[in-house]
């Protein structure tokens, strides 16, 4: 492996959990369409989650685009460009239309001052993501969703098990969908999960991740193959067992970069929100290069030269993704374009050393003096 030092890593439970945890599909022979593993899935998952309603997914990605298709939108939906790939993806494969509002340049969520300046009499939802886990302004956004007859769909695929003034983030908007990939802090190696307000969404939900399938002899909707198998619901429900003990250990890096990185001018970091119960999902760096005296890309390679992999997170803006070429105005989102030029995500996963924190920080702090 080129790295010493990955971005991320998967959580693993021990091997002779799993192995205890999968006896049951031998013994059935049912490895997947809604098994055991499945169901008691998702059942851990809303009583952890806190919440009246889950449907699993085989993906995150797929829950996003299985929900938009399940509320039969039509025309524009408004989000962020400072995402991953697939929540602008999700809209476009619904043919329905991105119009991007800009990010605030604190939380790096969507600038909710920004959204009601978008709305036409085309908008149909707004589509915003709790980005490194950090909440979006929901009030505001529930405020302007209501007054304009929107529905809300948060990509909370950043912010398992969250909280916003003791309220679990799922019961946010009229969907929250989270992704279990097994980059995330909670992983069922590909999964994904909504989180719906209203029961006639589930049961959409349900039938469309089964090919649109009612009954043996009804196909009421063009559905997809987006069931979560029984292996992925196995690791879920043994990871679930040791999640929190997982976001107790970040929290400690957490405070350690906090720590060591908090007093050097030029370094934007992510302070938790007040009121949120936060899950240390991403340690995000912002570089003002003018102040710092070195950019995001010589950290970036400086690090990646010493065996440490960082990410560019999230960088490039979708709205300049090449598949979307001159359709969309990156000048409309400044803050979203400078945030995506500047940052870096620092390497945070729950066996992730203290002395591996301190390694990096020494690095990140000595390449401006290291600068050709
Ligand atoms: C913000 C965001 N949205 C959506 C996804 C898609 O989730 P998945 O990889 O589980 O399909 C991811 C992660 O990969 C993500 O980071």
């Amino acid at each position: 492996m080129p790295y010493d030092i990955y971005v991320t890593k998967a959580s693993l439970p021990p091997m002779e959990e799993y192995i205890e945890e999968v006896r049951s599909v031998w013994d059935t022979h049912w490895l997947t369409n809604m098994g055991e593993k499945h169901e008691q899935l998702q059942n851990m998952l809303k009583d952890y989650l806190d919440v009246d309603n889950i449907e699993l997914l085989v993906n995150g990605h797929m829950a996003l685009e299985m929900t938009l298709q399940a509320m039969n939108l039509q025309g524009e939906v408004i989000t962020t460009p400072f995402t991953f790939a697939s929540t602008t993806h999700a809209i476009v494969r619904n043919n329905l239309e991105p119009v991007f509002c800009d990010i605030d340049e604190q939380t790096y969520t969507m600038d909710v001052s920004k959204i009601e300046s978008l709305i036409t009499e085309r908008t149909c939802a707004i589509l915003p993501v709790h980005v490194y886990g950090n909440i979006c302004n929901t009030e505001e956004i529930d405020r302007i969703a209501h007054k304009y007859g929107l529905k809300v769909v948060y990509d909370a695929a950043h912010a398992f098990g969250e909280t916003y003034k003791g309220k679990s983030v799922g019961l946010y908007g009229d969907a929250s969908c989270f992704s279990f990939h097994a980059t995330k802090v909670y992983n069922t190696i590909e999964g994904g999960a909504v989180c719906y307000r209203r029961e006639e969404l589930g049961q959409k939900l349900y039938e469309l991740k089964n090919f649109g399938i009612h009954g043996p002899e009804d196909v009421n909707a063009v559905g997809a193959n987006a069931k979560m198998n029984e292996f992925c619901a196995a690791m879920g429900i043994c990871n679930l067992r040791h999640v929190d003990e997982e976001i107790t250990k970040r929290k400690t890096l957490y405070e350690h970069y906090m720590e060591r990185l908090k007093d050097t001018a030029g370094l934007q970091l992510n302070e938790i929100q007040s009121h949120v119960r936060s899950n240390y999902a991403y340690f995000p760096v912002v570089f003002d290069e003018t102040i710092f005296g070195v950019s995001r890309n010589e950290v970036y390679d400086y690090l990646a030269e010493a065996g440490i992999y960082t990410r560019k997170y999230f960088y490039p803006l979708t709205n300049t993704f090449a598949c979307f070429e001159n359709k969309y105005n990156v000048d409309d989102t400044p803050v979203a374009r400078k945030v995506a030029n500047r940052v870096l995500t620092l390497p945070l996963y729950s066996d992730l050393d203290v002395r591996d924190v301190d390694r990096i920080c020494n690095l990140l702090l000595q390449c401006r003096f290291d600068k050709k």
